[in-house]
């Protein structure tokens, strides 16, 4: 086997390694960040399981860390109580960004992790096979609950030679992007093999995986080694190691080679991390800003060599350079041995240990400056400037330009500086807080914006409702839920959300539908298109949406009604859709037997109480989804199966 299929294989509750085919997949570690961690929390207590029944889950706060309301201070309260009392170990603001700070801490080789965020599969760097996945399969998997997802194909990257100076483990991963673009790892993990492995440290392996997520993989994989073991020792966690390889008989679905002794410095080019260009052909280039840090390269050996390269320099007066170590760790360690010192006196910025920049958390660049970042995706606008031009670099090259205050190649820089990994870092856990022994005395905080969240109950009898509202085609999630920057602060507050819930629609939809306790959609072709998004599920069941009748919905939005118990119901005859007028009434009678009926095929009848006629309608389901829908939605039907 290669090693993935270990992975699988000693995790798999059921299915076949098929590639392409559905797998449930045991999960022993979760990680949640912020942001999307007021949900998974919503979530998990909707379940009713006292305690998260995984190895080890950590709540990070490393995303919305500036305060300038009372939103995000409440939301860390709410994470860190309910933290507390669920079983959660919880990572303060200022303890670093969650991929970094779980490498340090918690990652654990041949574990596996899911994490609410889509660069968990930074964890691939020490052996984990870590998957980001939504809040919701989180929440489930702290629950016991097992993650269902196709089986992957495996790619075998096969990297031979060793990096030249000046040359970084960013340089290998923008390279792979280059050949395979941001869509070539699309339903694949991809598993770095080869005797280039060896020369990689683990830092350089998770910068790699990292921006696995980047080329749209499933998730990345290193083997854990000597070099894993020696990392792991050196933050006093020798007895996580084991050793994990892939056979030498293993095969793979794919395979590419790549030589790191050939790879030159690189530069991912605006907009997009696959466009990639050597930073020898657009040297030259004016620089505005410099960023360094993010989950891709805020290592304590990134830091250092960032550090050596500042010494006894000083930015160029045109550049503002940030940076932000990834980890309280890591800061501690350059406050310590007077790395920190030469960074400032250079004249960087120094920013909290957070995502920052990253997600445009302050330092958006100047109207249509070029910025210079360390980062793993330059999508247009995520600086929080729509005009800037946002440049992906090695942490080398950034000091490079910020040092000339044009886009320079290290190598000008002379002898690249020697950074080795220390013995032992410097370990102080003070800032993660472990749960209480016992939770049931633990008082949950819950602020003005934290909202409980809607609940489903099992299919009644008969499903009866009127027709709330009437849309067209492609109706995308973004009309379902707006998400815009005015909303975002609100993402843990349900009820507030759905006053807007298809509004861009129709305004008055909120409102109608809560006069009439809840009732159907109706809807045209590709329903739900545009986004995985769960908020767009969640509103229309607190507005007590039961059931969506459609021409046709898109894929992903069709799961998300599943998992919230809502019927997506598909026309059999299209011209039904035409017969149906706002407020008329209907009725699915024996709604759980049609259901479980729908496996074998069966249409499931919407009678039409005005006109009498019997709408037949398709529901295009597996068997558990058959029984999430009985149980009134992945929640309940995950704390039935406990
Ligand atoms: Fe944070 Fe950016 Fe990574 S938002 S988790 S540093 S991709």
């Amino acid at each position: 086997m290669n090693l993935t299929e270990k992975l699988i294989s000693s995790h798999l509750i059921s299915g076949n390694m098929i590639a392409g085919k559905e797998i449930a997949i045991k999960i022993d570690q979760t990680l949640t960040q912020d942001s999307t961690g007021t949900m998974a929390y919503l979530q998990f207590e909707a379940m009713g399981i006292p305690r998260v029944k995984t190895e080890r889950s950590v709540a990070y706060i490393d995303h919305n860390t500036l305060q300038t309301g009372f939103e995000n201070a409440d939301d860390h309260k709410y994470i860190q109580t309910v933290a507390k009392k669920h079983g959660i170990y919880f990572s303060k603001p200022g303890n670093g960004i969650c991929h970094q700070v779980h490498l340090e801490r918690f990652g654990k080789p041949g574990k596996t992790l899911l994490g609410s965020d889509s660069h968990t599969p930074t964890g691939g760097g020490i052996g984990m096979l870590a998957i980001g996945a939504g809040g919701l399969d989180v929440a489930v998997a702290m629950g016991g609950g097992a993650y269902f997802l196709a089986m992957p194909k495996v790619c075998r990257v096969n990297l031979t030679g060793s990096l030249q100076p000046w040359v970084t483990a960013k340089d290998v991963i923008l390279e792979v992007l280059r050949i395979l673009s941001v869509k070539g790892g699309v339903g694949k993990v991809m598993e770095y093999s080869g005797k280039g492995v060896k020369s990689l440290s683990v830092p350089q392996r998770a910068t790699i995986t990292n921006m696995g997520a980047e080329l749209g993989a499933t998730t990345s994989v290193f083997p854990s080694d000597e070099v894993t073991k020696t990392f792991l020792e050196a933050q006093n966690r020798g007895e996580d190691w084991i050793e994990l390889s892939a056979d030498a008989d293993a095969t793979y679905d794919e395979e590419i080679t790549i030589d790191l002794s050939q790879i030159v410095p690189l530069v991912a080019c605006p907009h997009s991390p696959d466009n990639i260009k050597k930073v020898k052909e657009i040297q030259g280039l004016a620089v505005d800003q410099v960023a360094i840090g993010s989950c891709t390269n805020s290592s304590y050996t990134d830091m250092m060599t960032v550090a050596a390269l500042l010494k006894d320099k000083t930015v160029d007066p045109n550049v503002s350079l940030v940076i932000a170590p990834g980890s309280k760790q890591v800061m501690n360690m350059l406050a310590a041995n007077g790395a920190l010192s030469d960074i400032i006196s250079a004249g960087a910025r120094i920013l909290e240990c957070g995502c920052g920049p990253c997600i445009g958390m302050g330092q958006s660049p100047a109207t249509n400056a070029v910025s210079l970042r360390t980062i793993n995706r330059n999508f247009e606008g995520r600086s929080g400037t729509k005009s800037a031009q946002v440049y992906i670099v090695s942490p080398e090259t950034a000091v490079a330009s910020a040092l000339s205050g044009k886009l320079t190649d290290p190598h000008t820089l002379g002898e690249a500086p020697l950074v080795s990994m220390p013995a032992h870092f410097m370990v102080n856990d003070n800032l993660i807080i472990p749960p209480a022994p016992e939770g049931e005395t633990v008082n949950v905080v819950r602020g003005p914006n934290i909202q409980p969240f809607p609940k489903n109950t099992k299919v009644p009898k008969d499903v009866d409702g009127g027709a709330l509202i009437k849309v067209t085609d492609n109706i995308t999630t973004d009309h379902i839920m707006p998400s815009n920057a005015k909303l975002l602060p609100y993402r843990s507050n349900v009820p507030y959300l759905a006053d807007y819930c298809l509004t861009p629609c129709d305004p008055k939809f909120p409102a109608r539908a809560k006069a009439a306790g809840g009732g159907f959609i109706i809807a045209g072709q590709n329903y739900g298109q545009g986004s995985s998004r769960e908020h767009a599920a969640l509103a229309p069941l607190q507005l007590g949406i039961k059931a969506v009748l459609a021409k046709s919905f898109a894929r992903i939005h069709m799961a998300n009604l599943i998992n919230n118990g809502i019927l997506p119901l598909v026309f059999v005859n299209e011209w039904d859709y035409d017969s149906i007028r706002l407020g008329d009434e209907f009725s699915i009678k024996y709604a759980a037997d049609q259901i479980k009926s729908a496996v074998n095929g069966q249409d499931v009848i919407v009678t039409h109480l005005r006109t009498g006629a019997e709408i037949p309608t398709r529901l295009n389901i597996s068997e558990r989804q058959r029984d999430i829908l009985l149980a009134g939605g992945l929640l309940n039907y995950t704390k039935a199966s406990n």
